[in-house]
């Protein structure tokens, strides 16, 4: 079976954190992320990770969803390979994939069309390459005179007609399994830097008389890979502008694209327009025909088709068609948003359902909540779901209307069509068709004022 191998040791000391360098993020995902979505939508799903500083970190960051193994001690990419030989040795019958966990934008046709060339020729390694401008700093790739693949040289180690070289490796091989073994076993450090180079693998199969192949890529990008915050910055817009790109080809419209920024999982919907300061994240999916921002997160959320969504913050929450959110509003996780409802401003809502065509146009906290159908929130009404100790539910009945200031001390229940007038502090359940009313009696104390002067002036 085919696996992968991704090397994430590095430190990356420029990023000046204590954290290893793949964990750091690209539009929200970590480059390690980035890499292990490529392999597994090219269809590799045995991935080994290797880690070395701050190990825990990507072990916790992993949660065990893939193998991880510990270089400890930085010796060189072929040291860092050598220690997943055991991942290897479980299974050597197919080929191996190598690659770095932070060079997030190596892609699925180039894993796929690399692996289809390293088996159509045979190879024992295939390594990926691409044609820089600027080649420094990257091993070139030597050779033959009949265009074969002899050997990969290191910067430090080439000489300068090799510098010349224009085609430089990747960092991304694939190896036929078995061959890396044998060849990670006949490393030897004798280079510049004393370093096991995995590269040297290439040119022992090639002595062994086993072949060797390059897989050029038209994408330069493949080979970014991130050193300090200056280039993960340029990496988050190059990404970013990747995606608005597809949702532009989608028929999403942006006017302008300032402080959006939408992670490569959310879906958009036609004709969906995206105003300045939208933030979408994670498994977001929003309708089409919706008008999002200005100023928006939308985090693990489904929005229906038509609904308008203008400065507010929703999260893990379902909001179906033809809603009207906003401004300032807070959908806390676990709420259900019917259809043609609206939700105003300074509204906060949190793991509650709210029936179709209801309102709560303004200033209100519904908390743990059941709302039915067409119920009318007055402003200021506060579901008191919390006493201290245990949360409670309040449930309220198709056709409500609920009086401004009126307090709903959970749990209780009203039935459907309940009037509670203004100020009311609900402890009971109320039953359908009734009215609430809780007051102090008003008194009304005459020439008050008047009276209240004349002490003051002493007469
Ligand atoms: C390596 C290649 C070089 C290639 C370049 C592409 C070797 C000897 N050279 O360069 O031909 O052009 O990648 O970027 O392989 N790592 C470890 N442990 C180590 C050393 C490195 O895990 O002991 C990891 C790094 O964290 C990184 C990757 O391996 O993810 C590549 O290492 P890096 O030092 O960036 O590459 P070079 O050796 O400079
Ligand atoms: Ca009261």
């Amino acid at each position: 079976m085919d696996k992968a191998i991704i090397l994430a040791g590095g430190q990356g000391k420029r990023m000046k954190a204590d954290m290893p360098k793949p964990l750091f993020k690209v539009l929200g995902e970590p480059m390690l992320d980035w890499v292990i979505a490529a392999c597994e939508s090219a269809g590799i799903s045995d991935i080994c990770v290797v880690k070395g500083f701050r190990g825990e970190m990507i072990d916790e960051h992993l949660g065990g969803r893939y193998t991880t193994v510990l270089q400890a001690e930085r010796l060189g990419t072929g040291h860092a390979v050598m220690q997943a030989i055991p991942f290897l040795s479980e299974d050597a019958s197919g080929s191996t994939l190598v690659l770095c966990g932070d060079a997030p934008f190596i892609d699925e046709t180039t894993i796929r069309e690399a692996l289809a060339l390293h088996n159509e020729q045979g190879n024992a390694v295939t390594v990926i390459t691409s044609e820089l401008e600027e080649p420094f700093g990257y091993g070139r790739i030597i050779r033959s005179a009949d265009g074969s693949v002899s050997a990969i040289v290191e910067q430090k180690d080439a000489t300068d007609e090799q510098k010349a070289v224009k085609e430089i490796n990747s960092g991304t091989y694939w190896f036929r399994t078995a061959d890396l073994i044998d060849a990670l076993g006949k490393l030897t450090n004798n280079n510049a830097q004393n370093e096991y180079y995995l590269t040297d693998t290439l040119g022992i199969a090639v002595s062994e008389g086993k072949k060797a192949g390059a897989y050029k890529s038209a994408n330069p990008d493949i080979i970014k890979g991130a050193n300090d915050r200056k280039e993960l910055l340029e990496f988050n817009n190059y990404a970013r502008m990747k995606v608005f790109e597809k949702h532009m080809m989608n028929g999403v419209e942006f006017t302008c694209l300032d402080g959006i920024i939408i992670e490569r999982s959310v879906e958009i919907g036609q004709g969906t327009e995206i105003l300045p300061g939208t933030i979408l994240r994670g498994d977001t999916k929003i309708g089409s025909g919706c008008k999002i921002g200005p100023n928006v997160v939308i985090e693990n959320s489904t929005i229906g088709d038509g609904t308008v969504v203008n400065t507010a913050q929703i999260y893990d929450s379902e909001v179906e068609e033809n809603v009207n959110i906003g401004p300032f509003v807070h959908i806390r996780p676990d709420c259900r948003i019917g259809k043609e409802s609206k939700i105003g401003d300074f509204v906060e809502v949190k793991n509650s359902g709210i029936g179709e065509k209801t309102a709560i146009a303004h200033l209100a906290y519904i908390g743990d909540s059941d709302i039915g159908r067409k119920v009318n929130i007055g402003c200021g009404t506060v579901t008191v779901n919390y006493d201290g100790i245990t949360k409670n539910r309040c449930v309220i009945g198709d056709n409500s209307f609920i009086g401004c200031n009126t307090n709903l001390i959970a749990p209780v229940k009203l039935g459907k069509a309940v009037y509670t007038a203004a100020g009311t502090t609900v402890t009971r359940d109320i039953p359908d068709y009734a009215l609430a009313i809780e007051r102090g009696v008003m008194k009304i104390n005459e020439g008050y004022t008047i009276r209240k002067l004349k002490t003051k002036q002493g007469k």
